[in-house]
């Protein structure tokens, strides 16, 4: 599968986000989360979903499970999409800390969609959200 076209890949990447999205567990917050991200260098999308626990700060959020997830199944990769999906009307961005850990793989200018059950409602670049990633090396 080659997916060359944004507006396909925005497709796919909401299809996969939004399916996923209903194996969240989140019994606290009742906040399903499903995050999907396209890794170009494998023409693959990796999704994850938020993962809550008793103890809240345990909770690990979609985007992070998803890049861990892609990590673990393609080691060290480029993600070269992100979408975010829940059934909020006003659309959720990834949270600070996601960010700074997309960071670590992505490009300032990576796209990153954010959804809802009406479909895509909102297209930004990563830099949109987090302009000066913390680095290191
Ligand atoms: N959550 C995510 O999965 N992604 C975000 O970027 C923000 C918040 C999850 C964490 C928690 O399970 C629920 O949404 C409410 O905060």
């Amino acid at each position: 599968m080659r997916i060359s076209d944004n507006a396909k890949l925005a497709e796919r990447l909401y299809k996969s986000a939004w399916s996923i999205r209903g194996n969240a567990w989140s019994p606290y917050s009742k906040f399903q989360v499903g995050a999907a991200l396209f890794l170009p260098g494998h023409d693959a999308i990796v999704a994850g979903v938020n993962v809550e626990n008793a103890s809240f700060g345990a909770t690990i959020c979609a985007e992070r499970g998803a890049v861990l997830s892609a990590i673990a199944q393609y080691g060290k990769s480029e993600i070269g999409a992100l979408l975010v999906a829940t059934d909020a009307a006003r659309p959720a961005v990834p949270c600070a800390m996601c960010l700074q850990v997309l960071a670590e793989f992505c490009r300032a200018d990576m796209p990153v969609f954010l959804a809802n059950g009406g479909g895509i409602v909102e297209s930004l670049v990563f830099s949109d959200l987090l302009p000066r990633p913390f680095t290191v090396f």
